[in-house]
Parts: structure tokens; C-alpha cells; sequence
């Protein structure tokens, strides 16, 4: 009897701990984020995966996803429909320049500050238009200024439509109006981010690389914290020019993608929060201190390459 209540008790024990881990820990191998040998179904899911992410880049920055394309020096032909954003030259050909981060344009985060140009987002047209009807719009059938096969070739509009088409996400259900996120678990988070971010690249604070320069530094945290539209484009579509993993290609669920954007605002925003905080204890010892973003990849800092990693 004693014995059989010992078993008993032990069995409950083990059920406990197995529903503590939950499904979310218990079976959340890395195998998402290392994917297994894939079948031929796979194979074909796994290349418009990346296809997709690819068209993510080009939307974020075309010149640096490709490595044969020549920088426009003027500034894009619509430009001078607006007279608010001041920006020039090739900045003015980026597809997020005139259509946002949050794909909402005028609409979206871009209504207001520096960026405003008046100019409607790609939401809407994700919901309604066709792959076809998308690509032909970059081929500038609608608006013969609006054409970028001068500078793209077929491949990447049929990459950038995918992404328009299949890649958006609806960005108001993880990041309010005001920027803040709309839920995630920074304690799940932080295992995301110490999982897939930390090694090798941003580092346990997540300044390892700077994105801006010596003076006016920005790291994951400042990201995070004053662009979250940004941080999430990047995120799921990977960085051009540097191999850093996309979470489009990793199937990434939106709850992971709030979890380490809620864990990413609790990184430090810039040096001096660094040096203060006891981050300072991990300043440079993981990830590649003081590296900037297009140091990455040896060479060009240009080209598709996020790894499944
Ligand atoms: C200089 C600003 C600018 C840039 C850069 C730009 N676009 Fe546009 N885009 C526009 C304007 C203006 C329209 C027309 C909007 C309208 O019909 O009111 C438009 C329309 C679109 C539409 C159709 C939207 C709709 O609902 O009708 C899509 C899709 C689109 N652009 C994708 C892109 C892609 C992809 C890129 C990058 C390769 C890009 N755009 C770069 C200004 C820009």
C-alpha cells in the first residue's frame, strides 16, 4: 500500500513537471529554428519562405539585398509630389520610405515627423491585389513613375510582390498607434533573445553591434523602444546584407514575435544606460563588440544571406 502510494505521488509529480513545461517548452526543440532535413513539400514551403523574406529586404533596402544593382544618385521621380520628408536620393527609392515600416504609409507611423510624405501604405493593396497586379505595379503599368525595372530585375519584383502579397502582417495587433506592444511575455522573450540573438552577434545587452554610429549609437534596445515597426520588419524579414536569421523563413508565431519585442524594450537604449547598468558586466564579452551592422558580412555588406540559424 505505502508503496503504491509512493508510485501514485510520483506520477503526479511527473505529470506536473511535464505540464509545467507545457507544450510551448517541452516541445519547442530548436528544430524551428534549425529546421530538419525536409522532405520535397518542405523543400518547395521552405523556398517561398524564403523568397518571401527576401521580398522583406528588398522592401527594407533593395541596393543592399542585391549585389549587382546600380544607387540611384537623384531622387525618385514621385518625390517631388511632396515636399515634406527632406530626404535625398536613394533613400527616396526605398519602398518603406514612401509606404512605412508598418506598411500603412500616410496612415500608419509615417503620418507624422520627418517621414511624412503623404503617401498611402501597401496594406490595403496586400488584401486586394494579385501577385500580379502587385508586380505590374513596380513594373509602373499604373504609374510610369512608380517603375523600378530599371534598376530591378524580374526576380526581385516577383520577390517584392510575394512579400506584399503573402509577408505583411497586420502591424496594429502587436504594436499600438503609440508604439507601445500590445501584449508578450519579456520573460519568454528573453529566452527567445538569448536563444537566437545573443551569440555570435547582438550580445546578452544587445549592443554587441551598433546600428547608428560611435555618437549617436543605437543597439537592439533603441530599436525596440523608439521603432518597434522597424524592429519587427527586421526581424521577420532579416537585415540586408548580413546573414542575420529571419523569422519569416523560422515560422515564427506573432507571440514570439511580441515576447522578444517585449524583452528587447528592457535593453539598454544607448551608451549611457550601458555603462551604468549592470549590463556593463557583459559589455563585450558575447556577440562582436562594437561592430556596426555593415561590418557583418566581410566585404560588400551587400547580398541575401539570412541563415536558418
Ligand atoms: C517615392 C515614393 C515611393 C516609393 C519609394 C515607392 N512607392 Fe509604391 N507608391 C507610391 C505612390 C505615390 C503610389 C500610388 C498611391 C496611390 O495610388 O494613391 C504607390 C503605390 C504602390 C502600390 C499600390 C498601392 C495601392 O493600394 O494602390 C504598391 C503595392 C507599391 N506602391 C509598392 C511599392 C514597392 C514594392 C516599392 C519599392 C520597390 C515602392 N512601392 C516604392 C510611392 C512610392
Amino acid at each position: 500500500m505505502k508503496k503504491l502510494s509512493l508510485f501514485i505521488a510520483l506520477m503526479v509529480l511527473a505529470s506536473l513537471a511535464w505540464t509545467q513545461m507545457g507544450p510551448g517548452m517541452g516541445s519547442r526543440t530548436p528544430q524551428k529554428i534549425y529546421p530538419s532535413p525536409f522532405s520535397q513539400e518542405d523543400g518547395a514551403k521552405l523556398t517561398e519562405l524564403i523568397r518571401i523574406a527576401r521580398g522583406g529586404q528588398l522592401y527594407d533596402n533593395w541596393w543592399k539585398t542585391t549585389v549587382d544593382t546600380e544607387k540611384p544618385q537623384k531622387d525618385h521621380p514621385l518625390w517631388k509630389e511632396q515636399s515634406t520628408n527632406t530626404r535625398r536620393g536613394y533613400d527616396t527609392f526605398r519602398c518603406k520610405e514612401c509606404h512605412g515600416w508598418d506598411y500603412r504609409g500616410k496612415d500608419g507611423a509615417y503620418g507624422k515627423g520627418s517621414h511624412y510624405t503623404g503617401f498611402k501604405g501597401v496594406h490595403e493593396a496586400s488584401l486586394k491585389m494579385s501577385l500580379e497586379e502587385l508586380e505590374n505595379i513596380t513594373r509602373g503599368t499604373e504609374r510610369k513613375e512608380h517603375d523600378y525595372t530599371g534598376y530591378l530585375a524580374d526576380d526581385d519584383l516577383a520577390d517584392l510582390a510575394m512579400f506584399i502579397k503573402k509577408g505583411l502582417i497586420d502591424t496594429t495587433r502587436l504594436i499600438s498607434d503609440e508604439g507601445k506592444p500590445t501584449g508578450g511575455n519579456s520573460r519568454t522573450g528573453s529566452t527567445l533573445y538569448r536563444r537566437n540573438c545573443t551569440h555570435m552577434c547582438h550580445g546578452v545587452a544587445g549592443t554587441a553591434i551598433n546600428f547608428g554610429d560611435a555618437d549617436n549609437p543605437e543597439f537592439v534596445g533603441t530599436l525596440a523602444n523608439e521603432n518597434p515597426w522597424e524592429f519587427m520588419h527586421k526581424v521577420r524579414a532579416g537585415q540586408p546584407g548580413t546573414t542575420m536569421p529571419s523569422a519569416i523563413i523560422n515560422e515564427w508565431s506573432e507571440k514570439e514575435l511580441l515576447d522578444l519585442l517585449a524583452f528587447s524594450r528592457t535593453l539598454p537604449k544607448d551608451t549611457s544606460e550601458m555603462e551604468i547598468g549592470w549590463w556593463r558586466t557583459f559589455w563585450g564579452g558575447f556577440g562582436h563588440h562594437r561592430r556596426m551592422h555593415e561590418d557583418y558580412r566581410p566585404g560588400s555588406g551587400r547580398g541575401f544571406g539570412p541563415s536558418l540559424e
